[in-house]
């Protein structure tokens, strides 16, 4: 009986403990002139590269990755969909996690991938650059695991819209009373980083275009089975993905294993990840591989995205060099939602848990009061990130009355916290939670009704990711476990909406942050903000940051009451 026990957990070591290694990565930011679409514009890459590198480790590795910025603005990266239990200060987010790596600077992420495996990636995490093109792929493989279907070889393929003007320009029109609050439209669309077609888009005089540039091609053998991770990297399209006369068995979201589920077109939101298996079972020749923005959800109005679809060549090995039979499936798709979710089921089934906590957290966009310039209110308050005094060393340092303005929410519990999102605006959001999945209970596209639609909530074996649509005019519902010590931004993915406030912080066991053992680099990278200076109790602290504070910050808070729904359950 004992050595049984003994042995079984040697063998447990023998596949996450002894095997786990660190990978380590060298990452150089620069910007460099890029033209993946035939157009030449100034871009940020990372190794001289768009998109970034691939990160490959398996489940348990350490990620350790050293940044240096050689631009000559700040900059940070975020894991998007690590869980970083134990280690939140490399979560990689300004402002609520740590300060930006100053231009000129370095620093070093490391962190663990410890129960997690799956398709997520990275980006910056800093204002709009990640649209200028810092963004990458991160696979975690699970050798042991048992697959939902059985595959051959698999493919990354990111998804994305495309600008031809620099995200900064874009920003500044955006959050300008000129705009009335339309964001930018995307000149095109591109699979794998690559698209055509770009110069029928916004070229000006003076610039430079190719245009015979063309999308990368996809090559399948007869017979082989490709599992295909498709990553939605873009600041604001949603993406319908297809491979014409071909059928897609959808098998992982967001890092969560799905029996398989077979359709042959699939939604794909901003900052979502879906794995799909898909068997070269047609006749050998070339086919479309279709990225189609959805446009009806671009609220563009008469002005829609110049080219909205990316199509790259999916061509079989020593087949016919023609696309006579490629045809684009018939199927449409509801605009602006995601694959319905009773009919994703995670593949290892878990039943949502009670709930200890709500948050209902409601939102719209209109004019600020003061500047009438069209931001994101939620429950009355725009985000503007404070870079200097991010919640995570406000939390570290005893200072929780710094972060007086940045829409921060400590629940109570450790256990369960049932989030409630409210969307009064007429668009959809989708919504990202930092260092978590959630339990995705419902959504709808009307007004939000506890009595009646809690009892019709999902709970049995529920889809478990990390970011959800919430319907124009609608509610979305998820659950989370508060107790992963650190600060959590939760916002809508779209660039553009982040930069015009609609994000939140959830603190998870507040109480525990300051025994972290933040590193002295990270600690470092604040030295800038200097909390030693902050002498005194919390509140003197606030008055002296908020004399400090520069004039973009002081106008945008002027509202300083958070008026959050919470209720205990
Ligand atoms: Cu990809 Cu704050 O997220």
């Amino acid at each position: 009986m004992k050595l049984t026990w003994v042995l079984a957990v040697a063998a447990g070591l023998g596949l996450h403990g002894v095997n786990a290694a660190t990978k380590v990565y060298n990452f150089t930011i620069s910007s460099k002139t890029i033209a993946p679409d035939g157009y030449s514009r100034d871009g940020l890459v990372i190794n001289g590269q768009y998109p970034g590198p691939t990160i490959t480790v398996n489940t348990g590795d350490t990620i350790q990755v050293h940044v240096t910025n050689n631009l000559t603005e700040p900059t940070a990266l975020h894991w998007h969909g690590m869980y970083q239990r134990g280690t939140p200060w490399q979560d990689g987010t300004p402002g609520v996690t740590q300060c930006p790596i100053p231009a000129g600077g370095k620093y070093t992420y490391t962190f663990s991938t410890a129960g997690q495996s799956g398709t997520y990636w990275y980006h910056s995490h800093y204002m709009s650059q990640y649209v200028d093109g810092l963004v990458g792929a991160l696979i975690i493989k699970d050798p042991s695991a048992t697959s939902p279907l059985p595959y051959d070889e698999e493919i990354v393929i990111p998804l994305s819209d495309w600008y031809h003007t620099q995200s900064e320009d874009l920003l500044e029109h955006y959050l300008s009373r000129a705009s009335k609050g339309e964001e930018p439209s995307p000149d095109n669309a591109l699979i794998g980083g690559t698209g055509s077609n770009g110069c029928t888009g916004y070229v000006p005089t003076g610039t430079s275009c190719n245009a015979n540039h063309t999308t990368k091609s996809y090559s399948f053998t007869a017979g082989k089975r490709y599992k295909l991770r498709l990553i939605n990297t873009s600041a604001f399209a949603n993406f319908w993905f297809s491979i014409d006369n071909h059928t897609l068995a959808v098998v992982e979201a967001d890092g969560t294993d799905l029996n398989p589920q077979y359709v042959h077109r699939i939604p794909i939101n901003v900052g979502q990840r879906y794995s799909v298996i898909v068997q070269a079972n047609q006749k050998a020749q070339k086919y479309y591989m279709r990225a189609q923005m959805d446009t009806a959800c671009l609220d563009l109005g008469e002005v829609i995205a110049k080219e909205s679809l990316a199509l790259a060549p999916v061509i079989y090995k020593g087949g016919a060099n023609t696309f006579n039979s490629s045809v684009d499936w018939t199927d449409q798709l509801v605009d602006c939602q995601d694959l319905d979710y009773t009919v994703l089921r995670p593949y290892h089934a878990q039943a949502a848990p009670a709930a200890a906590e709500q948050i209902t957290l409601s939102w719209d966009f209109h004019g600020d009061p003061v500047t009438n310039i069209n931001r994101a209110f939620i429950n009355n308050v725009s985000w503007v990130a404070n870079f200097s005094y991010p919640t995570m060393m406000n939390e570290y340092y005893k200072m929780p009355d710094l972060s007086y303005d940045q829409l921060v929410i400590r629940p109570n519990t450790s256990d369960y916290v049932e989030v409630v999102l409210v969307n009064n605006d007429l668009n959809e959001h989708p919504f990202h939670l930092h260092g978590h999945t959630f339990y995705v209970l419902g959504w709808g596209n009307d007004t939000y009704d506890d009595a009646t639609d809690r009892p019709k909530f999902n709970t049995k074996n529920p889809l478990r990711r990390d970011t959800s649509t919430v319907p124009g005019g609608g509610w979305t519902v998820f659950r989370y476990k508060a107790d992963n010590t650190g600060v959590w931004a939760l916002h809508c993915h779209i660039e553009w909406h982040v930069e015009a406030g609609l994000l939140v912080q959830l603190v998870d066991q507040s109480w525990k942050i300051p025994q972290l053992n933040i590193t002295n680099d990270a600690l470092a990278l604040c030295a800038a903000s200097n909390y030693s200076h902050l002498h005194g109790t919390s509140k003197t602290a606030v008055t002296q940051a908020k004399k400090n504070a520069p004039t973009s910050l002081k106008n945008a808070h002027r509202k300083r009451s958070v008026k959050i729904g919470r209720r205990m359950l």
